[in-house]
């Protein structure tokens, strides 16, 4: 029997923003892997199903074991948050089957199903802090070096990326946004917005927007499931929204009705 595992991107935590594909291959398939909070985003769709439940830093085993299961002729879907291959599993998977001189044509069949992304989930609620050039950063040091990390923060900062942060903090780990806050402030108007977006389309969804020179009162706030996005030097707050002007207005006068007129 050929088994196969799919990596499967479950969006962020509701199934209105889960796409056909995602529940197409975990409907195939016979093995459920997953970290238990991902596994439980998708609790309805998997009864009867094998379920393999891990804990959060069992990411080595997890990915071992997914491997082995599809060898065995099992069809496995490897579920993660988000988009799988944004720090996600699919990194490990494929890096794994490297090392074990798996070849893509003849060897086990794998299959990235892509998800929504934190980034973009979190940016729809807040408005459109995205339209512009962005930068992804996590501030998870646990596999990368902090001075590594600092050094990007110091380079999205300079070139005014409008900067997406994945692992902001954790109760433990507190230091990291704690000193990015003091680089951007190098480099942005402490007026800078920010907003915070926790458990984006989860039932303890919560939003707050602030400012650089605030930010520091909330970082003891942020959760595993936060993300920080942290405007550039035209980013505006309008009411409860985050607006990254894309330029048409220096080009357009947006206020006519129809066929807007370009500046002269
Ligand atoms: C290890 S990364 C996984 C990212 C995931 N693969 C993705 O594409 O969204 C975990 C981080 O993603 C962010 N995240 C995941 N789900 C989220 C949600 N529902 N709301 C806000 N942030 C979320 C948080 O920053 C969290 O610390």
């Amino acid at each position: 029997m050929v088994g196969k595992l799919f990596i499967v991107g479950v969006g962020p935590g509701h199934h209105d923003h889960m796409t056909f594909g995602a529940k197409k291959a975990i409907e195939e398939s016979d093995t459920i892997v997953g970290y238990e909070t991902y596994v439980n985003l998708v609790q309805d769709l998997i009864d009867g199903k094998n379920v393999y439940r891990y804990a959060m830093t069992q990411e080595v085993e997890r990915a071992q074991q997914c491997i082995e299961l599809a060898k065995e002729g099992k069809i496995v879907s490897l579920v993660s948050s988000g988009d799988p291959g944004i720090y996600g599993m699919a990194g490990l998977i494929y890096e794994t089957l490297a090392e074990q001189d798996w070849d893509p044509k003849s060897g086990l069949q794998v299959e990235i199903i892509p998800g929504v992304s934190a980034l973009n989930s979190c940016a729809s609620i807040i408005g459109s802090p995205l339209m512009t050039d962005f930068a992804v950063l996590s501030m998870s040091d646990l596999l990368v070096p902090w001075e590594i990390i600092v050094k990007r923060v110091e380079a999205a900062a300079q070139g005014d990326f409008v900067i997406v942060i994945y692992n902001p903090a954790s109760k433990k780990r507190i230091h990291q946004i704690q000193d990015t806050i003091k680089i951007l402030l190098k480099y942005r108007k402490p007026s800078t917005p920010i907003a915070i977006i926790k458990g984006a389309y989860r039932e303890s969804q919560s939003v707050v927007l602030t400012d650089l020179e605030n930010m520091e009162n909330y970082a003891d706030k942020l959760g595993m499931i936060s993300t920080v996005i942290v405007g550039n030097s035209s980013t505006y707050n309008y009411k409860d929204l985050m607006i990254n002007p894309r330029g048409y207005k220096s080009k357009y006068n947006l206020q006519e009705q129809t066929n807007p007129k370009l500046k002269v």
